[in-house]
């Protein structure tokens, strides 16, 4: 890769990582990037690294602007290992003493992921760094997306590098916003959608906290995808109406099914809500990934979830999703469940206990159906979709 000047001086210095599929779980199939940033001053400073596979690329890339050996400081703004796997190699390179620049937390989760005695300086919320020319202002961002997480301002530039906060993963042509476009969005909200909604709460305090303190920003560059400097705002705008989740009169019925009656009963469901006016979509657990139907599930006013009974249980992708949305803690939902079975039927219950430990509101007992939904079950079901959909309207009105 080319660095990518993102003002003057100021340099993208990362790798793109164009065939990852998967990352810890979630379906990455436009691949991600792992941005870095390297700020020509007279202390030449790195912000973050690169997952480990990428750090002969990122010095690559350096070498591209400077000899790597010059840079003084290194800040490293996150501890997860697609942006300090590169730091040994790094340090390595520049000079083991070189001041490791990161918060207290992140000192903390370096010394447990490293056995390198770096010459680790802790910085303080609101703590501020020259580097000559420029000054750097550092803010705590606890869990967004680590307890390490914090972000770097420039001030004199008006940049903020904000980790993983406002990524996305996205490895294309384009490099910034205003050469994606509206595309780059769909990309953002499944970032959110997977890895920062159940931090949704302290997103909407810390923006009330950028905006106190007058920050404005001529470009927010992220440790993933593209960066935005054509309206910055427009992203923060976003995070603040994603992270309020206030429900729409949509419908995800997500399910799986054994022998195509559980499929059945998504699909009347699912019809009985579209007659209703809801935008209802059946999601089939093996054929859409936890990561694509979460995302759906954002703006979702309910989400419906049904399973056939097996060995007394839940079908297993039934278990892998629910475990996987009850972390992401998303809220305002209305939850509902359905089940067919062959003689116990037990899988409605245990789904009925999952969805109101999510806290979600649950006005219906549900439907089960033994072995194959008829005539009358399907009424049932359909019955079912029509009432939660009459409650999405109340709700919306
Ligand atoms: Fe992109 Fe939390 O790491």
């Amino acid at each position: 890769m080319k660095p990518i000047e993102v003002a003057k001086g100021i340099y993208q210095v990362g790798a793109v990582d164009w065939n990852i599929r998967d990352f810890h779980g979630y379906s990455t199939y436009r691949g991600t990037t792992y941005n870095c940033y390297l700020i020509m001053d007279e202390k030449i400073t790195l912000i973050d690294t690169v997952k480990k596979e990428f750090a002969d690329e990122m010095l690559d890339n350096i070498s591209q602007i400077v000899d790597p050996k010059r840079i003084d400081y290194v800040i490293s703004n996150h501890t997860e290992m697609d942006h300090s796997g590169g730091l040994p190699r790094l340090m390595h390179k520049i000079g083991e003493d070189k001041p490791l620049f990161c918060s207290r937390m992140g000192q903390k989760n370096l010394s447990c992921h490293f056995e390198e005695k770096w010459n680790y300086r802790v910085v303080e919320n609101g703590g501020e760094l020259s580097l000559g020319k420029r000054n750097l202002v550092f803010l705590e961002t606890r869990m967004l997306h680590w307890p390490d997480s914090m972000f770097t301002y420039i001030k004199e530039d008006k940049l903020l590098f904000s980790s993983d906060a406002f990524g996305q993963h996205y490895a294309g042509p384009e490099k910034f916003d205003d050469e994606i476009g509206e595309a780059i969005i769909p990309h953002a909200l499944k970032y959110f959608a997977n890895i920062l909604l159940l931090y949704a709460p302290l997103i909407l305090k810390l923006v009330d906290k950028v905006t106190e303190m007058g920050l404005v920003f001529n470009a927010i560059c992220p440790d993933h995808g593209i960066i935005w400097r054509q309206d910055p705002n427009k992203i923060i705008k976003a995070y603040v109406e994603w992270s309020n989740q206030k429900p729409k009169r949509k419908a995800v019925v997500l399910y799986d099914t054994m022998w195509g009656s559980t499929g059945k009963m998504a699909e009347a469901i699912a019809a009985a809500l579209r007659e209703e006016g809801v935008d209802a979509r059946p999601m089939h657990l093996r054929s859409c990934h936890r990561s694509d139907i979460m995302t759906e599930i954002i703006d979702a006013g309910a989400v419906i979830v049904g399973s056939p009974t097996i060995n007394n249980g839940i079908f297993p992708t039934v278990g892998d999703f629910l475990t996987y949305m009850k972390g992401l803690k998303p809220q305002n939902k209305i939850g509902a469940a359905f089940c067919s079975y062959g003689w116990s039927g037990e899988a409605m219950e245990i789904i009925n206990r999952e969805l109101e430990g999510m806290k979600f509101e649950l006005i219906d007992p549900g439907v089960k159906v033994q072995f194959v939904p008829h005539k009358e079950a399907l009424e049932a079901c359909y019955q079912f979709g029509r009432k939660i959909g009459q409650r999405l309207a109340v709700l919306e009105a």
